[in-house]
């Protein structure tokens, strides 16, 4: 398997990694559908929705929050470390899910956000945007304009922004390999990537513990962590 692997990176120009919560989970990140996942102990459409928002904007507030304090807590792991050391080899693009901004933390120069940020925040009448730099003392925080605030983030239901989304696209439609790591790929539109890039001949590696609904589709799918993995990838361009 690696041997063929071998082959496809050295050969490879440009990569493009698709990640989701799974390559965070070794950073003591819960992930959401796995066995201490968020959605096995929460409602999803009581907490990230536009409606659940609008309903109880408090307590979104404060799971946020709480998954904010965990984020902060937490440091970029190896799998992190290893797709920033891939740059040195070739380009590499980072398509992920996560919004927990561990990919910039560890030195990933081109990252797309798909489903936003924990640190970004936005109005929810006026353009108003920021990052948020200190603990919010009430919650939900009230805009200048008077209305409340949202976390910058993509909920069930809604779209993604749409340049990120376009810029997504051309990357995959441009890759000669695409690694797909720690993501059930349950969530779309972020679940047709792997579909683009194979509309493009790219060749699709898959790593995850666990089967994916898509691992039949894939031209290898590893059975591991994508700490340890992606850290092998690394060593066979330094052999
Ligand atoms: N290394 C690699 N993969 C792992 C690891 C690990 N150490 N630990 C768990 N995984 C795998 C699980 O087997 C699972 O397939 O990571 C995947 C995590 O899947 P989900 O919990 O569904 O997370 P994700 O795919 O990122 O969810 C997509 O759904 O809830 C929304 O907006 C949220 O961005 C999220 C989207």
């Amino acid at each position: 398997m690696f041997e063929q692997i071998d082959e496809y990176l050295r050969k490879a120009k440009k990569i493009v990694i698709v990640t989701g919560a799974g390559i965070s989970q070794e950073s003591g990140i819960p992930t959401f559908r796995g066995k201490d996942g968020w959605w096995r102990n929460y409602d999803a459409m009581k907490l990230a929705t536009i409606d659940a928002f609008y309903e109880n904007p408090k307590l979104v507030w404060e799971w946020y929050n709480e998954r904010r304090q965990n984020i902060f807590a937490a440091e970029p792991n190896l799998g992190h470390k290893a797709i920033v050391e891939l740059e040195n080899y070739l380009e590499v693009v980072v398509l992920t899910q996560n919004i927990d901004g561990l990919h910039q933390r560890a030195g990933s120069s081109k990252v797309l956000e798909l489903h936003g940020s924990i640190v970004k925040i936005k109005c929810t009448a006026c353009d108003y945007m920021d990052e948020i730099t200190s603990n919010f003392l009430e919650f939900p925080p009230v805009c200048k304009c008077g209305n409340i605030l949202r976390p910058d983030v993509v909920w069930f239901g809604e779209s993604l922004p749409q340049d990120v989304w376009k810029e997504a696209i051309a990357h995959a439609n441009s890759c000669d390999v695409m690694v797909i790591a720690g993501t059930s790929l349950a969530v779309s539109p972020a679940n047709t990537l792997p579909i683009y890039a194979k509309q493009n001949n790219s060749i699709l590696v898959e790593i995850n513990p666990d089967q994916t609904i898509m691992s039949s589709d894939m031209d290898i799918s590893i059975r591991s962590t994508s700490a340890k993995t992606l850290s092998e990838l690394v060593s066979i361009f330094k052999k």
